[in-house]
């Protein structure tokens, strides 16, 4: 797996509607090789991209998303909160993601983030979808999840796929120890030090960070020696590097 310094969060979500497809292709045109989504179940079980357990602040539909099945799911417009221009715009399913992914040439980092109560079920379900759908002899897929059940289920059924250590602040020594296997280490911009840049790296994995939209800070991060950074803006931060 070689993960590169810009990852698009939830596609480029500072330009397009998250965790879209048109987020997603907007990443690509804008230079992005690889792409960051929120995965999770509907009432039915149809794996989907979305970041919120609820519907109201990325489409114009109301309640829980494990509550609703995925054929009220795809009727919702999920563009125009965003702007005009994205009216009509539908929540994906997993499958299409990767479809989309596949087309344009971009790796992923698939973030399970499950609804309450629904760990397992979501982990199996990238599992079983990532199987079928995306090898993992490709190298550019990794998993990731803040949510401690996700990542132990995801490790035993799917061992083959790189997992990350998905986590808002530097996870501890005894947290490390105790995580099992991971192939990278997450971790929320707001929280990294240049001192814990250097511990978490003497891990010998990839240590990624979220969110970054400053040129500035990324370039900070990358003097640590932060791997890479989670944008919203991929072009505003390849575009400083490229400078
Ligand atoms: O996976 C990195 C980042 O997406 C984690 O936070 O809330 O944006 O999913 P969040
Ligand atoms: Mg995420």
């Amino acid at each position: 797996m070689r993960v590169p310094p810009v990852i698009g969060h939830r596609g480029a979500s500072g330009h397009a509607p998250e965790n879209t497809l048109v987020a997603i292709e907007r990443a690509a045109t804008l230079g992005a090789r690889w792409v960051e989504v929120d995965a999770k179940l509907t009432a039915d079980d149809v794996l989907i991209l979305m970041h919120d357990d609820t519907l109201e602040r990325t489409t114009n539909g109301r309640g829980a998303v494990a509550a609703i099945p995925y054929a009220e799911i795809i009727k919702l417009d999920a563009g125009s909160w965003f702007a005009p221009a994205f009216v009509g715009e539908r929540i994906p399913t997993f499958a299409a993601f990767v479809a989309t992914c596949q087309r344009l040439g971009l790796g992923a980092n698939v973030e399970i983030k499950p609804c309450p109560g629904r760990s397992r079920a979501t982990a199996v379900a990238v599992a079983e979808a990532l199987r079928g759908l995306w090898s993992a002899g490709t190298g550019n897929v990794l998993v990731s999840s803040f949510d401690p059940e996700a990542r132990s289920v995801f490790q035993v059924v799917a061992p083959e796929y790189p997992l990350g250590l998905l986590s808002s602040s530097p996870p501890t020594e005894a947290a490390l120890d105790a995580a099992g296997r991971f192939a990278s280490i997450h971790v929320d911009v707001k929280t990294l030090t240049k001192k814990e840049v250097k511990r978490l790296k003497s891990r010998g994995v990839p240590l990624l960070s979220y969110t970054v939209n400053e040129p500035k800070i990324a370039r900070r991060l990358f003097g640590w020696g932060v791997d890479a950074v989670f944008s919203d803006v991929p072009d505003r931060i390849l575009g400083a590097l490229n400078a």
